[in-house]
Parts: structure tokens; sequence; C-alpha cells
């Protein structure tokens, strides 16, 4: 969007605003001609964006207004930008008879000098940050000979503002969701043209998520989705969350961290006891004899000389509860015919 034609936009949407707030209404909070909040942008002109107001209300002491490039915003009452300010080699005089939020004020170069796209003067708005919108320095008229014209405008990106002197970068950035393609910066080249080519901003979408073995996605079926576009899976019975069920189409065009879902865990040793959720079981009374993912078993071992019997401790990962390298698994003679003296029945060392 060009700077001068945003910014005479921008005149007559908040002609209308301050017409507005002169009768004290309150302003549609919705108002299709604010344009909306673009951040980076504002940023980029040094304004500082207040609370946005287009789902939630403002303090009592403040006002949803449009704030230019800020959007829908809480402004403070009765807000009012310094005055008088004073420019180097230029004038300012106010457009209204007061220098507060929504007003204008002309900025006029001195005879001789202009501003860096050749203009000799400039509008500036008092912002919701309690300062007035940036104007380009006015420089001497003969400087004027090492300037570029404005670099080229994109759509759904804006670029850094000037002075735009020969053998200087102005560097581009995209909208969210966009991805610049082409040069991100341009060179004011000594024949006064930008160098290499314009770039452009793309959207930017993310493929069709990947399955996730025994989840279920809950998306809307597309071929691309948008950036900011949320998607959820959901594991099946019996299986555990492991991540974040919320998945994300990032900026870069890809979903952020998918999930895992994990099986639980058949308890392997069946002749011996073992101690689970606290409590010392035989494997038939831990229910359908599986443990969950991420929970531990503790295993009894026989000691060197066989008299007593240490504990040992394994962890249920995805389907997997290893058996501990120390257990041995009694046989079913000892089983049946010895079950006291099993290894998870005889005295602990
Ligand atoms: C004109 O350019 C010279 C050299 O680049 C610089 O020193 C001077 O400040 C400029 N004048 C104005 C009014 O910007
Ligand atoms: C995409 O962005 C995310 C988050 O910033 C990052 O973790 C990931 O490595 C990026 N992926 C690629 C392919 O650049
Ligand atoms: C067997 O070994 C354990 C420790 O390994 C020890 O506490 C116990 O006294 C030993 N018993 C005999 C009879 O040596």
């Amino acid at each position: 969007m060009p700077r001068l034609s945003s910014l005479l936009l921008l005149v007559v949407l908040c002609l209308l605003y301050s017409e507005g707030t002169r009768e004290r209404r309150v302003s549609n909070v919705t108002d299709p001609k604010c344009p909306p909040r673009k951040r980076n942008m504002a940023a980029l002109t040094g304004q500082t964006c207040q609370r946005p107001c287009e789902r939630r209300g403002c303090a009592k002491s403040r006002t949803c207004v449009c704030d230019g490039e800020c959007g829908m915003s809480c402004i403070q009452s009765g807000l009012s930008c310094p005055w008088p300010v004073t420019f180097e080699n230029a004038e300012a005089n106010l457009a209204q008879d007061s220098s507060r939020f929504g007003g204008f004020m002309e900025v006029m170069c001195n005879p001789g000098f202009r501003m860096a796209n050749g203009q000799e003067a400039a509008t500036s708005r008092c912002q919701g940050d309690g300062r007035w919108s940036f104007t380009a320095p006015c420089e001497d008229a003969l400087n004027h000979s090492s300037l570029c014209k404005p670099p080229p405008e994109i759509e759904n990106g804006f670029h850094e503002d000037g002075p735009y002197k020969t053998g200087n970068e102005v560097h581009y950035w995209c909208d969210y969701g966009y991805q610049l393609k082409g040069p991100d910066t341009l060179l004011c080249q000594e024949n006064q043209e930008w160098s290499p080519v314009t770039p452009a901003c793309q959207p930017v979408y993310c493929s069709r998520p990947a399955n996730v073995a025994e989840a279920t996605l809950v998306a809307v079926h597309q071929s691309e989705y948008p950036v900011g576009t949320v998607i959820y899976y959901l594991c099946n019975k019996d299986f555990y969350l492991d991540g974040s069920n919320r998945v994300v189409c990032q900026e870069n065009g890809t979903w952020s961290q998918l999930p895992y879902c994990r099986a639980r865990c058949p308890i392997l040793a069946k002749r011996s006891r073992i101690i689970y959720q606290k409590h010392k079981l035989w494997f038939y009374e831990i229910p359908e004899g599986l443990v969950h993912h991420g929970e531990s078993v503790t295993f009894f071992c026989r000691s060197q000389n066989k008299t007593c019997s240490f504990r040992a401790e394994s962890q249920c990962f995805d389907g997997q509860l290893e058996l501990p390298d120390c257990y041995d698994e009694p046989t079913y003679l000892q089983y049946y015919l010895f079950p006291k003296r099993v290894v998870s029945e005889i005295p602990t060392c």
C-alpha cells in the first residue's frame, strides 16, 4: 500500500472518526473502514499499538477507535499529542484547532527543502500512543540528485522508510501468513532506480498433515491449509497422548510438533509378583495385564547367593516394558510346586 495514498485514506477515515468523537458517540467496534491491525508495519514507523478491541471491549477510561496501522484499539479518552512541535527545515501547522488524538498536522518544508519522496509537505496524525506519526525529514533540495524514488510497494507486505539515498538499501517484509519471494532488500542505484527486481509476498500453506499412528485427525478435509490453521489429533481408546493434541500450521508452512499415541505395555513376568502403583500383584490382578505408557513397574530379582531378593524397576514405553537384566522368570515347576519360593516371595535382602 503506497504510503501517501494510505495517509490520505487515513485522513479521510480519521476525519470521520473525529466527527464521531466530537459528538461523544461510541464508535462502531466492527467498523469496516478501519484497516486491519498491522503491528509490524506500525512498529516500523515507530508507532506503539494500544490494546486491540475487535473482540473485547476497553477499560473505562479508554474508547475503541481506529488508530491507523494499529487498527481498532483502546485509546485513552481525551488523549492529545505534544504541541507545539518543531522540525528542522520545516514548519508545522495543526489542521484543526487542537492537537488531540486523531487530529492532523501539516508539516511543510522550508523553501529549497524537500522530503525524500520529493514532496514539500506531509500530513502527520496524532496517534493512540500520544505521538505524531512519522513524516520524512526535509532535506536540501540539491541533495535530491542522490535520492531514489520511493521503492516499489508490494501487496501483503511493506518496506523500510526512507530517505532513499543512492547506495542505500531498503528491507522488505511480508505480513503474517505470507512469505517473501525474491530479494529481501533493494538497492538505490546511482541511476536512481531500484535494483534488482521487486519481491512479492506469497501466501504460505501447510500441506495435508501426516497421519499419527493410533490417532484420529480432527480437521476440515482440504488439500492445503493457511497459516494459523489449528487441527487436533485424538488418540484411540487405551492409547496415551504424548505431546500436544493441538497442532498449528506455522508461518514457514510446516505443522508444529505432532503428538504420539503411546500403547500400553503387557507385563511379561507371569510367574512372580511385581509392584505396580504401590501394590504387590500377580499380573492377572492388573486389569488386562497391561500398564500405561510412562508408568513404572518394580520386579524382584534373586541375589547372587540366591537367598534373598532385591528390586529392579522398569518403565513402560509405547508398548514395551523391558524385563530388567537381573530378572529370571521362575520355571513352570517352581511356580506350581513351590510357589512360596519364587523370587517375589522370598525375603528381601
Ligand atoms: C545534503 O547532503 C550532505 C551530504 O550528504 C549532508 O551532509 C547534508 O546534511 C544534506 N543536507 C540536508 C539538508 O539534508
Ligand atoms: C518452521 O518453524 C518452526 C517454528 O519456528 C521451526 O521449529 C521449524 O524448524 C521450521 N521448519 C523449517 C523447515 O524451517
Ligand atoms: C546373600 O547376599 C545378600 C546380599 O547380596 C546378603 O545380605 C546376605 O547376607 C547373603 N546371605 C548369605 C547366607 O550369605
